[in-house]
């Protein structure tokens, strides 16, 4: 067994249910821009919802991290990432938590307990020491100088505000070297593996942090990480995980791993990344704002290293490592196989894009640096290379480092503010909501947004579908499949039906059933196979039925008036409406 299954399985035998991993571009959570860690599909849980599948869960979950981009070329930082990770709502705590990680650890993976090594809260003005953790630990045989107490490092919280605790963190010792008696967490030497957080705070947006209703347990475990340490390699890449992709770019390149490892690395770890990205099904393409942008920058510093390493960009180089990665991946993420041509189309496209300018934008890179006298690159040359030639500013800036020569980041930020202005309108609004903030007014959005999808199902037709939607506490998107411009007439048909709907006070009610039954009562569900096998059902009165995680009002009398602001289109046979309640 691999090591994914091994851990669903003892975390099974546990009593946990099995989730399946959420879609890398988070729905309904505009706060951030991918799912950074296994607990976030699940943050309303966390606050206090009831889970579908019980209090013990447990899964594998795709995640993105893109904001170190330069740590990647390391041997063991990565943008996409695997996170095994099991929780308890509300259920068990410190000492299960603790006990079957360290039973998972030693006696599933057989790791000697004299390679681990620990941190835990130290506490802070508001919160007190984890000593509970520290027994813990040295009731298992944890020794004393191998537990160290830190306050920063040992708090967690994914972003600014949302369910949050002290945690206690698993370092291994990845070495060849003897192993130190005691553990200093600042020594490479020691990877961290496994953290555990006790989740029973909430952070406000004014900053105040409150107990949370019940006390939960999230943990996250790196597949890559631990599988390079079972496999006894200190370099991830040499690990069964990666050894494949690495093999297939030294071929294509005619170059050893060895000596080439950063640009190797880089290319492994981007165009998997852009594989997962563009086969989620939230469909992100390459562009200049948001998830597509990460995409743009991905796709394009993976070119810029296999030009490096003199491989033909016109060759079919990045399709041959796209489909290894997609072979390799689809038993688990079947949506990888099903959205193979989009992945590998937009690759090739973006490809042809960035070819276009880059050569231009090299010369030009080139013509400025010969140029400048005082070693910087102005934000006027930055943000020319940024809009003319489609450099992102992370290449310009790696560039300029290899030349010894710095670039002006604060000035072209301001620049690239400026000029983003209109197509970025309202994103300061758009970053504000999320799922950990789903206060009184998001809550009536969301149920508004059930409303729409129905009400656009009688006005157009039952084939319309929910594309997409992100809430914020002033106004809600919805994307729906249709292949016109709603008329002006439609739009006040829509108005009307839902303004209606309010009116009638319509009882909203949650029901638990099979995903199967759910399906078969005609529920609407966005992406069928991200949901488990039993299902919540929200109904609004009948005129609504849609499987979701909520929240929702009880009962829609308290939504106001419904008006649309705007109907225009998103992408192809998809069209968006902004709507406010008022
Ligand atoms: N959510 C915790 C982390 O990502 C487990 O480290």
């Amino acid at each position: 067994m691999n090591l994914k299954d091994l851990y669903i399985d003892f975390f099974v035998k546990k009593g946990h249910k099995q989730i399946p991993s959420a879609p890398v571009v988070p729905e309904n959570d505009p706060s951030v821009l991918f799912n950074t860690a296994g607990m976030q599909p699940l943050i309303p849980y966390l606050m206090g919802e009831t889970h579908p599948y019980g209090t013990r869960l447990v899964d594998y979950q795709k995640c993105i991290r893109t904001n170190d981009l330069d740590n990647i070329g390391d041997t063991y930082h990565h943008t996409f990432f695997e996170m095994l990770g099991n929780w308890s709502l509300g259920d068990y705590f410190k000492e299960e938590s603790i006990s079957w990680s360290f039973e998972f650890l030693t006696t599933v993976l057989n790791i000697p307990s004299d390679r681990l090594a620990v941190t835990v809260f130290k506490g802070n003005d508001i919160i007190p020491k984890d000593t509970e953790s520290i027994e813990i630990w040295k009731k298992l045989g944890i020794k004393e100088e191998r537990i160290i107490e830190t306050s920063d490092d040992n708090f967690w919280i994914a972003g600014d505000i949302g369910p949050c605790g002290p945690d206690t963190e698993i370092f291994y010792f990845r070495s060849n070297d003897p192993i130190p008696k005691s553990f200093d967490p600042d020594d490479e030497r020691w990877v961290e593996i496994w953290n555990n957080v006790f989740m029973q705070y909430k952070k406000n947006e004014d900053g105040s942090v409150v107990e949370l209703p019940k006390k939960n347990v999230d943990t996250g475990m790196g597949l890559e990480r631990v599988t390079a340490i079972l496999e006894g390699v200190n370099d991830n890449y040499l690990s069964s995980i990666w050894k494949d992709i690495i093999s297939l770019i030294e071929n294509i390149s005619n170059k050893k791993y060895i000596g080439n490892e950063k640009s190797m690395r880089i290319i492994a770890d981007h165009i998997r990344t852009s594989v997962f990205i563009a086969g989620d099904n939230a469909s992100i393409k390459p562009s200049n704002t948001d998830q597509g942008y990460i995409l743009r920058r991905l796709i394009r510093r993976a070119i810029r290293h296999a030009k490096k390493l003199n491989i033909n960009i016109n060759s079919d180089w990045d399709i041959l490592i796209a489909n290894l990665i997609i072979d390799k991946y689809k038993k688990y993420y079947k949506e990888l196989e099903e959205n193979k041509s989009t992945i590998l189309e937009v690759l090739t496209n973006e490809k042809i894009k960035f070819n276009k300018t880059l050569e231009k934008g090299l010369r030009e890179f080139e013509k400025i640096t010969n140029n400048i006298s005082n070693n910087v690159i102005n934000k006027d040359l930055a943000f020319k290379l940024y809009d003319t030639y489609g450099f992102p500013i992370e290449l310009t800036c790696e560039l300029a480092k290899e030349r010894n020569l710095e670039v002006d980041i604060d000035g072209f930020k301001e620049k690239f503010k400026a000029h983003q202005e209109l197509s970025r309108a309202g994103s300061k609004e758009k970053f504000k909501g999320g799922l950990a903030s789903t206060g009184e007014t998001e809550t009536k959005y969301h149920t508004a947004t059930h409303l729409l999808n129905a009400a656009l199902k009688i006005v157009i037709d039952s084939s319309v579908h929910q594309k997409g939607s992100n809430i914020t506490n002033e106004r809600m998107r919805f994307d729906f499949s249709c292949d016109h411009k709603l008329t002006d007439e439609e739009k006040s048909r829509v108005e009307n039906i839902i303004n209606e709907w309010i009116k009638e006070d319509l009882p909203v009610v949650v029901e638990k059933m099979s995903k199967e039954d759910a399906i078969k009562s005609g529920a609407e569900c966005m992406f069928v196979e991200k949901y488990p096998d039993i299902v919540t059902v929200y109904k609004i009165g009948d005129v609504s039925s849609e499987l979701c995680g909520g929240p929702h009002v009880k009962s829609t009398g308290c939504l106001g008036t419904f008006k649309i602001k705007k109907e225009e289109a998103s992408s192809s046979g998809v069209r968006r409406i902004k709507a406010i309640l008022e």
